[in-house]
């Protein structure tokens, strides 16, 4: 395995930073990467808003429920699936919206976005930066969008920590590819033989560096699935304009 893979695989969530700006040249070298990622028939359907406003970063920490990390890391981002452009671009053609109104166009940005993002966690885990995922700002999709003035055709899909770490969690043992790679068609049974990593992980819960748990992964899924989440999501699209057909 080669160091950059090695490094991948060392991958962990890190959610405590030292409380210092990053560089400006080491944003540029994030940023970069981010907008260098594939993207789905090359429409680039994202933006990305870094937070400087102190009372900003407060208000989506706050919304997101980790004011901590969103407050005291080095950079923070804010990630959005971004149809807007397509839109004015439409309308100057006298064209109707309905392609960038679907499921299919939505996906598209939401997909186009991700791999921004994840373009942006291996550049800075290359340099020894850690970086957390926020999904927690969809918490109040409206409050974020009305912060961040966002205009309709775009959907907040998380914001991103970015920092120098201080403290790092132990690597969290991934489901075994066994049970999540197949060839040529769909494997139901060996894809839920989950017995042994349910064991695995719950060692793992129990026996970590912090937060130590009496749970599994199955178990951790069944909680977490057992309700419905953000119901409001789908009003919140609608409401940007999409049609979700
Ligand atoms: C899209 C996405 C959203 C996430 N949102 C949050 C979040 O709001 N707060 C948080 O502390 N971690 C968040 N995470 C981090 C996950 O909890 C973390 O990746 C997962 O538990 C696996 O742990 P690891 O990254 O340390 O391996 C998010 C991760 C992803 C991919």
């Amino acid at each position: 395995m080669n160091d950059f893979i090695q490094k991948m695989t060392a991958h962990v969530s890190v959610r405590s930073f030292v409380d210092e700006p990053l560089k400006e040249e080491i944003k540029q070298e994030l940023l970069t990467a981010a907008n260098s990622a594939s993207s789905s028939n090359f429409v680039q359907a994202f933006s990305i808003i870094e937070i400087t406003d102190k009372q900003k970063r407060q208000q989506l920490g706050e919304i997101a429920n980790c004011p901590e990390y969103v407050i005291h890391s080095g950079a923070f981002y804010v990630f959005v699936a971004d149809l807007y452009r397509q839109k004015c671009l439409l309308d100057k053609a006298h064209q109707p919206l309905a392609g960038i109104q679907n499921m299919e166009a939505l996906l598209v940005s939401v997909v186009d976005t991700t791999i921004a993002a994840q373009n942006m966690v291996v550049a800075a885990e290359a340099m020894d930066l850690g970086i957390c995922y926020i999904g927690g700002i969809r918490n109040d999709l409206t409050a974020v969008s009305n912060i961040l003035n966002l205009p309709k055709y775009t959907v907040p899909i998380f914001g991103m920590t970015i920092g120098i770490p201080t403290t790092k969690n132990d690597v969290k043992p991934r489901m075994p590819l066994a049970q999540k790679v197949a060839q040529n068609s769909y494997d139901q049974e060996k894809f839920t033989a989950l017995a042994n990593y349910q064991k695995e992980t719950a060692e793992y819960y129990a026996n970590r560096g912090s937060n130590q748990q009496q749970t599994d992964w199955l178990q951790k899924n069944i909680a977490f699935f057992s309700e419905e989440r953000r119901p409001e999501v789908g009003a919140f699209l609608k409401k940007q304009g999409f049609s979700l057909n």
